[in-house]
């Protein structure tokens, strides 16, 4: 009956990223942390990103959420980590839903948490570049 259920909510991959997420967890020394909200559900998620020389070199994160938030959180770490800024500014809720190989039409709103929580900590890491660069 439960089989049944997850496999109209989910496919296979979103329930292996769900199950056995990646890159869970906290930077403790992160260049930028990006944090998102869904008003509508509640669920969150926090994004932290550590940079070198445009670089995302590490990338992790922490979702309360829904099966499909979580499973979204953690391919869009995998698709960030050891790539450009330039890339993960072009980042979008579809990009990340289609590598999860679709979400249900119910859940297509979970992918944008973590869009939403990257483009967060981008915005935070330019401010604060920008920041550094008037101030010397
Ligand atoms: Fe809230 Fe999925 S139901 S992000």
């Amino acid at each position: 009956m439960a089989r049944s259920y997850r496999s109209q909510m989910y496919n296979e991959k979103v329930l292996e990223h769900f199950m056995n997420p990646r890159n869970v967890g906290i930077i403790e020394d992160a260049d930028a942390i990006g944090i998102e909200g869904n008003p509508v559900c509640g669920d969150t998620m926090k994004m932290y990103l550590k940079i070198k020389d445009d670089i995302i070199v590490d990338v992790k994160f922490q979702t309360l959420g829904c099966g499909a938030a979580i499973a979204t959180s953690s391919i869009a770490t995998e698709m960030l980590k050891d790539r450009p800024l330039e890339e993960a500014r072009r980042m979008t809720s579809r990009k990340i839903a289609d590598a999860l190989g679709g979400l249900s039409p119910g859940k297509i709103h979970c992918s944008v948490l973590a869009a939403d929580a990257l483009k967060s900590a981008l915005a935070s890491y330019e401010a604060q570049r920008q920041g550094a660069d008037t101030s010397n």
